[in-house]
């Protein structure tokens, strides 16, 4: 990876996700023909279903990410969705009145998105765009939204400072990236690859990481380095949240299935699992106000 230029990077990150659509569909189960309003649900199920803990427990009664949006708030304002996916979000927030605008740097997922807004009768600017580069005015938008993107770009910090330059004065950046210090990655990368697969032996931290994690690029950032990233902001407040990632380790399955419930109160395991996400999540959220 060290001897590989930006741009060759970037047309890699680019290349991973025009042949890895975000659908979700890690499994290969989702069994319904792309474009029609019966993807767009499933995908949306899956999305918004799995991450109930992180942002929206009475969903679908309150819309997706309702614990950190203000819906209401943004009615009529402008609002940047950085690396739209099939478009969950930026549907979300078009329903619920803001002037979004939203960009992917594949076109798969501009074709997704424009076609969901088609189907859903709403209004947006979709279009292609790298977010190292945005081709909007500087202090443009009242909230940038990006979930899961920019710690795949070639340039992580250069998006930062896009994020920064089109945010109106007091405007909002809300933006997910991967957190290094995770149970997940301690789990799946040091434990299971690095040590009982033997990995260490040949291979860096950081590209065990990146082996296990979708994305041709996957950078995983710890809090300090989140703070000193978005350093140019008036304010930064993180999160950490997600550890459905776990569902993997046979252990985590068994207490689940046999014990929760039964020996080990529902209460208390919520509890735990609470803590080690506010702890250990793998999603570090960032709130960064200009
Ligand atoms: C993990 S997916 C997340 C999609 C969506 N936010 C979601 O949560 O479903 C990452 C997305 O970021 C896009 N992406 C990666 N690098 C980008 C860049 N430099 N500019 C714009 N989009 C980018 C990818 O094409 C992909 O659609």
């Amino acid at each position: 990876m060290q001897n590989i230029s930006h741009d060759e990077l970037q047309s890699h990150n680019k290349e991973w996700w025009e042949e890895n659509p975000m659908t979700y569909d890690w499994t290969r189960t989702l069994n319904v023909a792309p474009f029609t309003p019966e993807f767009y649900a499933a995908i949306d199920e899956r999305f918004f279903r799995s991450s109930t803990s992180l942002g929206h427990p009475n969903y679908p009664s309150d819309p997706p990410f309702s614990k950190q949006i203000d819906y209401a708030s943004l009615r009529g304002k402008r609002v940047l969705e950085i690396g739209c996916g099939a478009g969950a979000m930026a549907a979300s927030f078009a329903k619920h009145g803001a002037v979004i605008s939203a960009i992917d740097i594949t076109q798969t997922a501009i074709d997704f998105t424009r076609k969901r807004f088609e189907i859903l009768n709403l209004q947006g600017d979709v279009r292609r765009m790298d977010a190292e580069q945005l081709e909007f005015p500087d202090e443009h938008f009242d909230l940038v939204w990006s979930w899961g993107v920019i710690h795949h770009s070639a340039n992580m910090e250069a998006i930062i400072a896009q994020i920064h330059r089109v945010l109106k004065p007091g405007g909002k950046a809300q933006i997910m990236i991967y957190h290094r210090h995770s149970l997940r990655n301690w789990i799946l990368a040091g434990l299971y690859q690095g040590l009982l697969r033997g990995k260490f032996l040949t291979t860096p931290y950081d590209e065990i990481l990146r082996q296990v994690t979708d994305g041709y690029i996957a950078r995983h950032v710890t809090v300090k380095q989140a703070h000193d990233y978005f350093s140019a902001f008036e304010s930064v407040r993180t999160e950490l949240t997600d550890l459905s990632d776990l569902s993997f380790i046979p252990l985590n399955v068994q207490i689940e299935k046999y014990l929760v419930g039964k020996v080990i109160p529902t209460s208390l395991k919520r509890s735990v699992d609470d803590w080690l996400m506010k702890n250990f999540g793998w999603f570090l959220f960032i709130e960064a106000t200009k």
